[in-house]
Order: structure tokens, then sequence, then C-alpha cells
């Protein structure tokens, strides 16, 4: 989609006040800052957030403009503060040669040989939490998704154990994306202070588990990121750190996914009981990759939860050099944020996109492949440019906890869980989603 710009003409939108442009209305919503924006200008606007001229795209023709590195770069992409709370240069913010070398060293902790000793890994934690959700009562499911995300990434990549050191983890991991979404105030007290202290403690926290794997490796996920291909070079310590951390970040954000699949699952039991028959029919006890890979609808009702579920508003480029996108001009070192909900929905190519409809991603409707770059949740391109090397951690974690939760248990939700509360990234139902589980066995089929 790139061209010669051959005029001057800015994407529509507006840069706001002086100084300030549009950054307050972005921090309290960005999800709606920018759906809203879209709606009224299409597919590219302008505006000026965070202190930086920017232009969103979106749509899966921008995806392919976005993944161009002719164009756009990562190099001081982000605003500072999300920056600072990432902890320095990891992935998102390399290019070229520096990147793709870090690249393969992640990749080596999610290989198919890596995902496969993972899965009786999650599978436990995730019948144990089942279990102590049966036990409680009433509960509100929300923090008990967010723990189990922690405790999927942080027993598997890390080889850490449940416990005090993981759920200190997670209330850290809980300030520091509470900061991703706020205004960044130094100040003593303020959520962007508190977001980077816990920041610092988890820092010092992955570092000692970064030097205890450096020393004695093991299976987990961590110890084959460290270890080099034959000849090839070694990730430094510090490196490892800064990657461990957003690992465990990404790693977290997934509860809501679970959530989504928890409350889409409440809505349509009609796509509950399909997945029921499909499970009996092909989930053995004990899970495996094959079999979890066996399961075609089950595939698609995951892909139609990320596709719809709003996890990250848009993800950081900066303009390389001026150029073209839609006939407008993005003037040199702008920063341009492709936007990745609307372009699965509304900006993007799907039939009826507001529907949860698992069955457009069907070999025969196949609505995903009618553009390169129609479903990208997790980004666009070849694994090793900057797509999320945790795409098949993450889908086989929704699917494991889709096949617990469907073949054992029933739930019931208090009413109003569906509003989507947009103040914090990823946004929240409301209620914490207020819950309670109880085994049943024959409820998926019901
Ligand atoms: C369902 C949950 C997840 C979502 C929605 C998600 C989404 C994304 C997105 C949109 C990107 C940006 C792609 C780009 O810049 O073009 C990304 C990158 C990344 N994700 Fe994920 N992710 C998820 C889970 C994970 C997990 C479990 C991991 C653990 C490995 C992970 C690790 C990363 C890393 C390290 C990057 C940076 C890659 C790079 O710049 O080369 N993500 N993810």
């Amino acid at each position: 989609m790139s061209d010669q710009p051959s005029e001057k003409k800015l994407p529509p939108g507006d840069m706001g006040l002086p100084l300030l442009g549009e950054t307050l209305p972005f921090a309290k919503n960005p999800f709606g800052f920018i759906d809203e924006r879209l709606i009224s200008h299409g597919r590219t606007f302008r505006t000026s957030v965070l202190g930086r001229k920017s232009v969103v795209i979106a749509g899966p023709d921008a995806a392919g403009q976005f993944i161009d590195t002719n164009d756009v770069t990562r190099k001081d992409s982000m605003p500072p503060h999300i920056q600072e709370l990432f902890g320095g240069q990891s992935l998102p913010l390399l290019d070229g040669d520096e990147h793709r070398q870090r690249k393969l060293a992640v990749m080596r902790g999610f290989t198919r040989v890596a995902l496969a000793s993972y899965i009786p890994i999650l599978q436990t934690a995730t019948e144990q939490a089942f279990e102590r959700w049966t036990a409680a009562g009433e509960f509100t499911w929300l923090p008990e998704l967010k723990r189990i995300s922690i405790e999927a990434i942080c027993t598997t990549v890390i080889g850490m154990k449940p416990g005090a050191e993981m759920d200190q983890l997670c209330r850290d991991y809980e300030l520091v994306t509470d900061g991703f979404a706020t205004l960044p105030i130094k100040l003593p007290g303020t959520a962007f202070s508190k977001a980077l202290e816990a920041r610092d403690r988890i820092l010092g926290v992955l570092a000692g588990h970064v030097r205890a794997r450096r020393h004695a490796p093991t299976q987990d996920g961590l110890s084959r990121i460290l270890v080099p291909e034959a000849g090839g070079p070694s990730i430094s310590d510090e490196h490892a750190v800064l990657e461990l951390h957003h690992i465990v970040i990404a790693g977290y954000i997934v509860f809501a996914e679970l959530a989504e699949i928890v409350r889409r699952l409440h809505d349509h039991p009609g796509v509950r009981r399909r997945l029921a028959q499909e499970i009996a029919q092909l989930a053995p006890a004990a899970l495996t990759l094959e079999a979890l890979t066996a399961m075609p609808y089950l595939l698609q009702v995951v892909n139609e939860i990320k596709r719809l579920c709003p996890v990250v508003p848009a993800i950081f480029g900066r303009a390389r050099h001026t150029f073209s996108f839609d006939g407008y001009t993005i003037p040199s070192g702008w920063m341009v944020m492709w936007a990745v909900t609307p372009s699965h929905n509304a900006q993007g190519v799907y039939t009826n996109p507001e529907l949860f409809d698992p069955d457009r991603f069907s070999p025969e409707r196949a609505e995903d492949q009618r553009h390169e770059h129609a479903f990208a949740p997790q980004g666009a391109g070849a694994p090793t440019g900057h797509k999320c090397p945790g795409l098949d951690f993450s889908t086989y974690f929704m699917e494991l906890f889709t096949v617990i939760l469907v073949r054992g248990y029933a739930y019931d939700l208090r009413a109003n869980h569906h509003e989507l509360s947009f103040a914090k990234t990823p946004p929240e139902p409301s209620d914490g989603l207020r819950a309670t589980v109880r085994r049943d066995p024959g409820a998926g089929a019901a």
C-alpha cells in the first residue's frame, strides 16, 4: 500500500489542545477514543496523544502497511511512559537484525515441543482452580482468572511454583497494567508511580530466576530461551529479564480472553452444546497438543473470541520517513498506531462483524481468508517479524480452559455482567464476573 506521497494531504482528524492534544480522552478510554474517530473519519485519522503527533490506521490493508518495515519502524515508537513500564528496549521496540536475533531466542520458549510439555502443567493448574471455584460459593471470577493466567505463564515459562512469590507477581502485574491506562504523573501515590515501583519489584524477581536458570537449566521455557542454537549467540541476562517481563505481562492479559470465553458461552448455549459434543467425542482425559489440535470447532470458537475481545487498543510504530496510506500523507516521525479490534469488526472484512458467530471460521465460510491480514488479533506477518510469539500458547491455553469448563462444570453469572468497563487495559467486566460454579459433567450437553 505504500506509494510516493503526491500531495501533502494529512488524514482527517483533530490535533486537540495545544501541548495536551487529545491525551485526556485517549487516556480515559483509548478503545472508545479510537472507535469513535474511526466511525467519524473512516479507517485513517490523525490526532495528537501523549505528546506525539499520531495517525491511527485500521483494517487488513492497514495491517499490511503497518508491518512494512520500509515505512514503519519500531524504534522509539512507544510513548515513553509505556516504554518505561516495559523496563527498556524489548522486542516491540527493536528493528532489523537486533530484533530477529532476540526474537529467535524468545521463540525457543514456545516451540511445538515446548508447548507440548506445558499442556499437562496447564491442565493440572486449571483443574485445581475449577475445584477451588466450585467450593467458593458465590465469588468474583475475574481476579481468579488473572491468577491462573499468571500461574500458567510463570509455571511453564519460568518454572515457578504457586505461592507467595507468584501471588505478589500477580498483584504487581495488575499495578503495571493499571499504569498503561493512566497519565504518566510521577508523584507519590499516583497509579503511575505505583506501577513503576511494581515494575522494579518484578524485574528483581525475574533477574533472580534468570541467574538461577543460567546456572542450572531445566526443561522450562526460560532455560530454552537462554540456551543458544548450536553456534549461535546467547541472549544476555539483562535482555532475558526484559523479555521475560514482556512475556509475563502478555501471559497475564490472557485473563481477558478467559473472561470472554465465560461470558460468550454463557450467552450462547447452542455454541456450548456443539462444543460439548465435539469434546465428548474427541478430548481424552489427559489433554495433549495433538488432541487440542484435532478439535476444529474448538479452534473456531477460540478464534471468534480472539476476534471480538478487546485486549490492547493499538500497537505502536513510527513513520520511518514520509509515506502515503489511503491517499493521505503520514509525515516522517509521526507515531503510527494500528488499531487491533476495529480491524476485526467495523473496519474488517467480516459479514455482520458484530455478531458472535464461530462458524465464520469454518472451512465453508472461511471469512478469515478474505484478506491476507483479515485475522491478526496478535499481529500480522511472519513469526520472525513482530507477530506475537505467544500466539499458540494463548490458543492452547484458551482451548484447554474451554475443554475443562465445558466438560465438567456449569456456572451462573449475576445479571449485568455483560458490560465491559473500558477504564482499564485490558477492559474488564464491570462487576468482576460475580459467579457460582458447580461440578456438572452433563452441563455442556444440557
Ligand atoms: C491472547 C493474548 C495475547 C494477545 C491478544 C497478544 C497480542 C499481541 C499483539 C497485538 C502483539 C503486537 C504484534 C506486532 O507488534 O505486530 C503482540 C506481540 C507480542 N506478544 Fe503477544 N499477545 C497475547 C499473548 C501473548 C503471550 C501469552 C505471550 C508470551 C510469549 C506474548 C508475547 C508477545 C511478545 C514478546 C510480543 C512482541 C513481539 C515482537 O515485537 O517481536 N503475547 N502480542
